[in-house]
């Protein structure tokens, strides 16, 4: 009889947060090529505002897409295709010579980002027991975080080797694509993904790796009760039954990037010179930022199966409303003393770290019925890429044309309504199976 094998299921969990990585690295990896892009391919603003963009349009499309093949071929060979296109990207987009080529493997980068935020927190989710499962799909939160940090190590690094640099930069990410693809060969299928294709004794085996054979015989008839439920079209995702749920997860997402999260963390050394803060250096604030997003995304994921999502969620929003009105006042009133706007971003850092960074993408992978989920999630992330879109496109208008007072007063009253959200609306989903969240979510609604 097989017994249950923790190292095997933390293995493939992390194998497939490394599609979390190369997302944070290919997000952030671009700030520090952009003072020798510009130049390089003779750039106006705006021009460099679609160049950078191009990822992010890349996303919305690989988002919208990476649904079907997830469905028809699996989880985890659409995510071995992703970690190709990373490769192809990597390398497109270091050796481009004329602008349309980069913008094209830029895009194509996007595509691969898409993807992968959603295919590996579905493929995590769907392979973890209820009881672990928020800290096995949040470690792709912190991969995330750590492929953020790489980008700004590496950029740091390279920025010296000559002309050459911003080629080597985006590089760089070539290395963790090969290392995706590999260890890809090595992981399972998704245990539920094996149930929809009637390959049910494949499923069996996967599951008894996770949980021993006999937690097995109970979890696979729950699977195909569930897979028998729902045919698995659009109809059904936007039904009046699911709606409901639907709406849980696209508001998460909305909430997740209306804290100004990005703004925060790619503006962070622009907020500094627009207040006089010559102290701190960029790579000190960026150590800074990144050190306390790591720290603080690890405590949630010690703490997001024991406390839940919802907790975590209210200590998150109290933290983000404190340190959001703070910076607003700061600057309303012109009064930035000594480190006080430091320590208020990474209040701020810490607090969406520690709940709706993970909590969000943890929440969208656990919500929605078998049969449904891809669909369900892409419509959610969308809107989530949707958001990421919009606000780094705006913030820079508002912050010039408002000022910083008002843009981190209309992120402060986006966590007061996350708060009172989570307060009435949000139901709690620790510890379920999925199947046993499908029920209780499902006659809720
Ligand atoms: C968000 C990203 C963000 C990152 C920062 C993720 O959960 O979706 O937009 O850049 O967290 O840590």
């Amino acid at each position: 009889m097989k017994e249950k094998n923790n190292a095997f299921l933390l293995l493939a969990s992390v194998v497939a947060a490394l599609g979390g990585l190369l997302f944070g690295f290919d997000t952030a990896v671009i700030s520090g090529t952009t003072p020798f892009i510009q130049p390089y391919f003779h750039l106006n603003d705006v021009g460099l505002g679609w160049t950078v963009s191009s990822l992010l349009i890349g996303c919305i499309v690989g988002v919208t897409f990476a649904g079907r093949p997830g469905d028809i071929f699996g989880r985890r060979n659409t995510l071995r295709v992703a970690a190709l296109i990373f490769l192809a990207s990597a390398v497109g987009s270091a050796l481009a010579a004329k602008l349309w080529v980069f913008i094209t493997f830029r895009f194509f980068g996007g595509i691969a980002v898409g993807t992968a935020s959603m295919l590996s927190p579905m493929y995590i989710s769907e392979i973890s027991p209820g009881a672990r499962r928020g800290a096995l799909v949040s470690l792709n939160q912190l991969a995330i975080v750590i492929g953020i940090l790489i980008a700004f190590f590496s950029n740091y690094l390279l920025v010296g080797v000559g002309a050459d640099n911003w080629r080597w930069m985006l590089s760089v990410m070539g290395l963790p694509a090969l290392l995706f693809f590999f260890s890809l060969l090595f992981v399972p299928e998704s245990p539920r993904w094996l149930v929809q294709k009637g390959r049910t004794k494949e499923a069996f085996d996967v599951l008894s790796r996770i949980n021993g054979e006999e937690r097995a015989h109970t979890e696979l008839r729950d699977i195909e009760e569930s897979v028998a439920k729902e045919e698995g079209t659009y109809r059904e995702v936007f039904s009046k039954e699911l709606r409901p749920l639907l709406f849980i997860g696209m508001l998460l997402a909305i909430f997740q990037q209306m804290t100004g999260i990005n703004s925060i963390m790619y503006y962070a050394p622009i907020i500094f010179k627009t207040i006089g803060n010559g102290t701190s250096s960029a790579l000190m604030q960026t150590i800074a930022v990144g050190a306390v997003n790591l720290t603080f995304t690890l405590v949630s994921l010690r703490l997001i199966d024991r406390w839940g999502r919802k907790p975590l969620l209210l200590v998150g929003a109290i933290g983000m409303i404190v340190s959001l009105f703070g910076i607003a006042i700061a600057f309303f009133t012109h009064h930035f003393a000594g480190y006080l706007i430091l320590v208020l971003i990474l209040l701020f850092i810490a607090s969406f770290a520690v709940s709706i960074g993970p909590v969000a993408w943890v929440v969208i992978a656990e919500i929605f019925p078998n049969k449904l989920r891809s669909k369900a999630m892409s419509v959610a992330i969308v809107t989530l890429w949707t958001f990421t879109f919009l606000v780094s496109l705006t913030f820079p208008i508002i912050l010039d044309r408002l000022g910083g007072g008002a843009a981190f007063t209309m992120f402060g009253v986006m966590c007061v309504l996350l708060l009172i959200y989570v307060i009435f609306k949000l139901p709690e989903t620790k510890g379920k199976s999925l199947e046993e969240l499908e029920r209780v979510l499902l006659k809720k609604s």
